[in-house]
């Protein structure tokens, strides 16, 4: 049967599909300024011609039809790397994917929605393709549909979101990798040929030593401000891979999506496979226009709320740690609001009846208030906070347990490992079997618990500290623990669903042992992220810098802390730790009663001149200056979007004896508008060398060419410039 129908399909083939209206169809999904072009070609394959810049849409009948499979499978194309790998239920190992059709439909005014539907020749298989095009932001988010009506089920050993190709001369990669505490390191290679992985296998906290994001240069190294660039970012917060391999013809392919490492998936008939997004945009404009287009991609579509006003705030964690009661915290929240914060946010260590949270070796999982520490409860606490006319935040850490809590001693078959192992415990944790149902009720149930229970709760820090090992589900059957993997992050999903369904005002944040899980599926529930427990503002200068490439300041929390640093033990004066942690979401992680009188004070003003310069901050353009990779002075700046405002934030990381005069040239503005220059945040009692500059007024041309010009001596000086149009 199998075969006489192979005869009746070839035989259809040399028939020739001339015929077909959809030979030659360009399949052109666009942006403002973006294009991605796909072509049927005669054996009815759809083919990847063009990725770029926009064209005329008369020019797109003049592409010339590639022979780059849209979506490679194994078995059928001949690249080395399958985008497809599935095992058909009668055993057949290969998927012949042809065109069928295509949609598109639209999404509101700006978004754009096409779905190109395969079909195996032989098999009732089918991908579906979906592309949402973005049109104001240049974004197009990827993700591919399998479905299959076979007789019994499909595995899956393969399934990427998406399959992008491209054939220039060199490639450049810049990745984005790090461990605890110094996340989002970047480093550019050239692409040789054969294969190069990113990839995590860490299950959960997936991206602490490396994230699923990628700038890719074509030609020639990246810049900031020149040349084409792709960047990409794979929305998922389990384990990950991203692919690149540079084939004999010197194209290269980049396949991102789920780790498929041991995670085949049993398809059953007639359900989906939905791959996560992948995230995707071109500039001929260098790197610094990839990242613009992902932030405001991300305030309108990506983040929770993203045209919302972000909060500042004061967490007890560095000020503290598990060291507090009732009359300390309330102290606390007092400094914090005469300070001038918003939030009080509590941290780790307010909970545990029979095993009370005094350190991370017990009591994670019972989320009851510790009597012995708060007798008045967390209501006490939010009173106190209203009282002093702030906000009130607390910490969770939901999907995670300590062996010594009261609910493993009554769910130990909650938590994910297997029989016959030891458990193996990670900051003395195990991780709750999120792809149990019962788990991600009760996981509901712990913020459901705790935000109905002490109405007032306006903020949740949302804690993730282990990865994944001993990897086995006491829930799944034996023959579907290889679905753990992917089963966890749809019972998060789940959970969070209910969680934002139930609690739209809740602001939360999302925290992963710092910076391990920040990406666009996890993000759209949270208002912000932590992206590293290291609060040192010099190793911050860098992770930001590597962070926000991809993700918006405005929902980076940035924390002012003690020195010396608790993690590097640096001192850096008190205004450069804020003029760091303004150039982002201002927050504070110290003990307020430690400072002296003089530090409170300068923080006190430092609070205010960040309200005052938030709105650029937090939704105004980001233009990189001088990198810190290549420059001792780094400088960034923000710039309102009618242009009538910029902050100019620049920083000395090494001492420069006679002094570093590295032009700050300015980005973004009006060439033809007028701009006032003048220092916010001064430190009173040191010289500026900005003075002779304070006041004057340049046109946006002068300073985008001549730019700002003054000396910097000392080691961790700083400066923040505001810029504000005179007509
Ligand atoms: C993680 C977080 C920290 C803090 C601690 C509490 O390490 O990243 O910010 O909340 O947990 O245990």
């Amino acid at each position: 049967m199998y075969l006489l129908k192979k005869i009746i399909l070839l035989a259809f083939l040399l028939n020739g599909f001339e015929s077909f209206a959809n030979i030659n169809e360009n399949i052109v999904i666009s942006t403002a300024s973006n294009a991605l072009v796909f072509k049927v070609d005669k054996n009815k394959k759809l083919r990847q011609c063009y990725y770029g810049g926009k064209l005329n849409s008369s020019d797109y009948s003049s592409i010339q039809i590639s022979t780059i499979d849209a979506f490679p499978t194994f078995g059928t194309s001949y690249i080395n790397e399958a985008a497809l790998r599935a095992v058909h239920a009668d055993g057949n190992t290969s998927t012949e994917l042809v065109y069928d059709s295509f949609t598109t439909e639209k999404e509101g005014d700006s978004v754009e929605l096409t779905t190109i539907l395969l079909k195996d020749v032989y098999f009732p298989f089918q991908v579906k393709l979906c592309f949402k095009a973005y049109q104001k932001e240049n974004v197009i988010e990827q993700w591919s549909e399998i479905r299959h009506t076979e007789k019994k089920p499909v595995m899956l050993y393969n399934f990427a979101s998406s399959h992008l190709a491209f054939s220039n001369t060199n490639y450049y990669l810049t990745q984005f990798y790090g461990n605890w505490a110094e996340e989002m390191k970047m480093e550019e290679v050239k692409l040789t040929r054969g294969v190069k992985v990113l990839d995590s296998k860490l299950g959960v906290r997936s991206d602490q030593f490396a994230h699923a994001c990628f700038m890719l240069s074509l030609n020639a190294e990246s810049q900031e401000n020149a040349g084409d660039v792709i960047g990409g970012t794979l929305a998922w917060p389990g384990s990950w891979n991203i692919t690149f391999d540079v084939d004999q013809q010197n194209s290269l392919h980049v396949i991102p999506g789920i780790n498929a490492y041991a995670s085949q998936y049993k398809l059953k008939p007639n359900t989906v496979f939905k791959t996560p997004s992948f995230l995707y945009t071109y500039s001929s404009e260098g790197t610094g226009t990839v990242s613009r287009n992902f932030h405001r991609w991300a305030k309108k579509y990506g983040i929770y709320r993203g045209e919302k006003t972000r909060t500042t705030l004061l967490n007890n964690w560095e000020a503290t740690y598990f060291n507090f009661n009732e009359d300390v915290l309330s102290k606390i929240i007092k400094d914090a609001s005469d300070m001038g914060f918003e939030l009080f946010l509590l941290d780790d260590g307010w909970f545990g009846e029979k095993y009370p949270r005094n350190d991370d070796t017990q009591g994670l999982g019972d989320w009851m208030v510790n009597r012995k520490k708060l007798p008045d409860g967390i209501g006490y606490l939010i009173n106190e906070s209203n009282k002093n006319n702030i906000k009130f935040g607390i910490w969770l850490e939901p999907e995670m347990v300590n062996p010594k809590s009261e609910l493993y001693e009554k769910h130990p078959d909650w938590v994910i490992g297997q029989p016959n192992r030891a458990l193996d415990l990670q900051r003395n944790q195990l991780i709750l079997d999120l792809s149990n149902p019962k788990v991600q009720e009760y996981v509901f149930s712990v913020i459901d618990k705790t935000l109905s229970e002490n109405p007032g709760i306006a903020y949740v820090k949302w804690d993730c500290n282990r990865y994944m090992t001993n990897s086995g589900s006491y829930f799944l059957s034996a023959e579907n623990q290889s679905h753990l993997f992917i089963d966890y992050v749809h019972g998060l999903f789940n959970v969070l669903n209910r969680v934002r369904a139930k609690y739209k005002d809740i602001s939360m944040m999302l925290c992963s042992g710092g910076g391990g899980r920040i990406d666009y599926a996890t993000l759209p529930y949270f208002d912000e992220f932590w992206i590293t427990d290291n609060t040192d503002a010099l190793d911050r200068i860098f992770i930001q810098w590597g962070t926000t490439q991809f993700f918006p300041a405005m929902a980076l929390a940035s924390h002012v802390s003690v020195v010396p640093n608790g993690i590097t033990g640096r001192s850096e004066p008190l205004k450069f730790r804020f003029d760091v942690a303004m150039s982002a979401k201002l927050g504070m992680d110290l003990q307020p009663k430690d400072m002296s009188p003089d530090d409170k004070e300068f923080s006190k003003k430092a609070i205010q001149e960040y309200y005052g310069i938030r709105g650029i901050v937090q939704f105004g353009d980001l233009y990189r200056l001088l990198s810190p990779y290549t420059n001792a002075r780094t400088a960034l700046m923000y710039v309102s979007e009618n242009k009538n405002e910029a902050i100019v934030f620049t920083y000395l990381l090494k001492k420069a004896i006679a002094g570093n005069n590295q032009p700050l040239v300015l980005n973004g503005l009006d060439p033809k508008k007028m701009y006032a220059v003048s220092e916010i945040n001064r430190d009173p009692k040191s010289y500026s060398w900005f003075s002779p500059l304070e006041g004057q007024i340049f046109t946006g041309e002068f300073l985008m060419k001549y730019g700002l010009r003054f000396a910097m001596y000392n080691e961790y000086d700083s400066k923040i410039i505001k810029l504000t149009v005179r007509e």
